[in-house]
């Protein structure tokens, strides 16, 4: 695992990014592993801005995301798909139709399971998967106690991740539920993994990542296990790790 240090979250971002940047000049016809949640928005933003300078061209590039709840319209503003259109996709010459994450309205949610596994076959894998860490250790909604092994799956979301994703929607009651996840396997088998993070509140979940043992009790250990893993890491979140 290659470690490197970013003084804040800014600085975070922009090496972040820039890896990406480099994976999308070097093969335009990548397929990134995309996230959401607050980390990885800075990130996004500085693409857009390279994107605009045409430093970087997105138009071969395909996306495929990590998860999206259960039951909200693409255009509910609590959806992944409204968070990627309006943070990342409006702003960059990336085509909509190469850009993919479950669909939260699916009928059959086992067929959408395999739907979108067989979109990230189809894609031949991922070339590079952009991760942030949740404080329970969940990577994508893969919660703790997930199989590795696991492909997309329905999941029941914890507690605590439904108490840290309240304070993007009115009340903690109007969090969904349930989520779609891309599993762990296909989020290991990406040939590269950029691990975002930010701030002292993730310094211990990333010490136990990182230090602990792997377990599906934290599930972001998995990563201990990959040899093409680049934590990029501010300094706040990166104080426990010595
Ligand atoms: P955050 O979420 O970027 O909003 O901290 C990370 C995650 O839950 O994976």
């Amino acid at each position: 695992m290659r470690v490197i240090r970013a003084k804040d979250y800014n600085d975070m971002c922009r090496k972040a990014a820039s890896i990406l940047c480099a994976q999308v000049v070097l093969k335009p016809n990548s397929v990134l592993g995309l996230a959401t949640g607050s980390t990885p928005l800075g990130v996004y933003r500085q693409l857009a801005e390279w994107n605009a300078l045409e430093d970087v061209d997105f138009s071969e590039t395909t996306t495929i995301n990590l998860d999206e709840y259960v039951g909200l319209t693409p255009d509910d503003t609590q959806s992944y798909r409204y968070y990627m259109d309006n943070n990342f996709f409006r702003y960059v010459n990336i085509l909509p139709e190469n850009t993919y994450l479950p669909n939260g309205l699916a009928a059959d949610k086992t067929e959408e399971c395999a739907r979108y596994d067989a979109i990230i076959r189809a894609c031949n894998g991922i070339d590079m998967q952009l991760l942030g860490i949740g404080n329970n250790g969940h990577i994508g909604f893969n919660e703790p106690g997930t199989a590795f092994e696991k492909g997309t799956h329905c999941v029941s979301l914890t507690e605590s991740t439904i108490s840290a994703n309240s304070r993007f929607f009115d009340s903690e009651a109007d969090v969904p539920r349930f989520a779609y996840t891309m599993g762990i396997r296909a989020i290991v088998q990406a040939r590269h993994i950029v691990v975002i993070v930010s701030g002292a509140g993730k310094a211990e979940i990333l010490k136990d990542s990182f230090t602990g043992p792997v377990t599906p009790q934290v599930p972001a250990s998995v990563l201990q296990l990959c040899s093409n893993v680049i934590l990029v890491g501010d300094e706040a979140a990166l104080s426990l790790l010595v």
